[in-house]
C-alpha cells in the first residue's frame, strides 16, 4: 500500500488479536513497528510470550520492532510510552488505538468500578494517546494518521455490555471530532468497526458450536478474522486514503445492515 513503507507505527493493545494483526499486516507493508501491551500480573507470563512472539514476526519482515509496556488508561504511563518511542526513532507518523477491553453485566447490575475501568482503557485510554500523537504530529512537519479500533457497537446498542457500548460510541464522536479539528494540518483520523472476530476478547473463539451460533447473526454466515480488520486498518493510515478523514468503516460481514429485513416482514 502506498505511503506506509519506513513509515513509524505505534499500536496499543498489540500482543494479542486485531493489535497483533494490525502490527504484522503494517510490518508486511514496510513499517517499523511499536508493539504497546499491558500485562496484569496473572497474565503476564502469556503476554510477555506473545509479545516476543509478534517481535519475532515483526523482525523477520525485515523492519524495526519496539516493545513499550504502559497501562493505556494511565496519563503517565502514555507519556512514558511516546517519550520511548519517539526518543528511540525520532518520529511516529500513525498512531492505531486498538486497547479494549470488555465485560458483561445486566445494567441495573453494573458497579461503577468496572464502568470505569471500560470506559478508562477503551475511550480515555485513546484519548489520551491521540492526545501525545496530536502534540507530536504539530510540533513536526509532515503530518500524521490516527487510527482507532471501533467497533459495530458505535451504532449498535449492546445490551448488558453497557459500558463497552458507551465507549465505542464515544470513540466515534472521538474520531470525527479530531478528524474536523486537525483536518487542515495535514492530520488525519479515522476508524475501523470490526463486527464479530475471532480473539481472545470472545469466549466464543476458543468453541465451535458457539462461533456457530454467532455466525448465524450475520448476513454473510461467519465470523470475521483478525486479519481482515488488519488490511482496512493498513488502507486508511495508507496514502491510498489521503482524502479520507473522520470516517469509521465497519468490517462485518454485513452486520450493520439490519439483518431482519432480508426478508419481507408483510409477506
Ligand atoms: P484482545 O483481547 O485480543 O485485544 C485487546 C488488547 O488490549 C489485549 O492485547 C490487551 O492486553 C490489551 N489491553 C487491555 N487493557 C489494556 C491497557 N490498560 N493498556 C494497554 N493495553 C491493554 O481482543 P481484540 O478482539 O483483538 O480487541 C482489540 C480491539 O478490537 C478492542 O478495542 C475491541 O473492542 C475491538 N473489537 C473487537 C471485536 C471482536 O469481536 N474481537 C469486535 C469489535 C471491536
Amino acid at each position: 500500500m502506498k505511503g506506509l513503507q519506513g513509515k513509524n507505527v505505534l499500536v496499543t493493545g498489540a500482543s494479542t488479536g486485531i493489535g497483533r494483526a494490525i502490527a504484522l499486516r503494517f510490518a508486511q507493508e514496510g513499517a517499523n513497528v511499536a508493539i504497546n501491551y499491558y500485562n496484569s500480573a496473572d497474565e503476564a507470563a502469556e503476554t510477555l510470550e506473545s509479545v516476543q512472539k509478534t517481535c519475532g514476526s515483526i523482525r523477520d519482515c525485515g523492519v524495526g520492532d519496539l516493545v513499550v509496556q504502559a497501562d493505556v488508561s494511565k496519563e503517565e504511563d502514555v507519556a512514558k510510552m511516546f517519550q520511548t518511542v519517539i526518543e528511540a526513532w525520532g518520529r511516529l507518523d500513525i498512531l492505531v488505538n486498538n486497547a479494549g477491553i470488555q465485560k458483561e453485566a445486566p445494567s441495573h447490575e453494573l458497579e461503577a468500578n468496572s464502568f470505569d475501568k471500560i470506559i478508562g482503557i477503551n475511550l480515555r485510554g485513546a484519548y489520551l494517546c491521540s492526545r501525545e500523537a496530536l502534540r507530536h504530529f504539530l510540533s513536526r512537519d509532515g503530518g500524521g494518521s490516527i487510527l482507532n479500533v471501533s467497533s459495530v457497537h458505535e451504532i449498535i446498542p449492546r445490551p448488558e455490555y453497557l459500558s463497552y457500548s458507551i465507549s465505542k460510541g464515544g470513540m466515534g464522536n472521538l474520531t470525527r471530532t479530531l478528524a474536523l479539528e486537525y483536518a487542515n494540518k495535514g492530520i488525519r483520523v479515522n476508524g475501523i468497526g470490526p463486527g464479530a472476530t475471532a480473539t481472545p476478547i470472545n469466549d466464543w473463539a476458543e468453541r465451535p458450536e458457539e462461533e456457530q451460533q454467532v455466525a448465524s447473526h450475520i448476513p454473510m454466515g461467519r465470523v470475521g478474522e483478525a486479519e481482515e480488520m488488519a488490511a482496512a486498518a493498513a488502507f486508511l493510515s495508507s496514502d491510498e486514503a489521503a482524502y479520507i478523514t473522520g470516517q469509521t468503516l465497519y468490517i462485518d460481514g454485513g452486520l450493520t445492515l439490519y439483518a431482519d429485513f432480508r426478508e419481507n416482514w408483510s409477506a
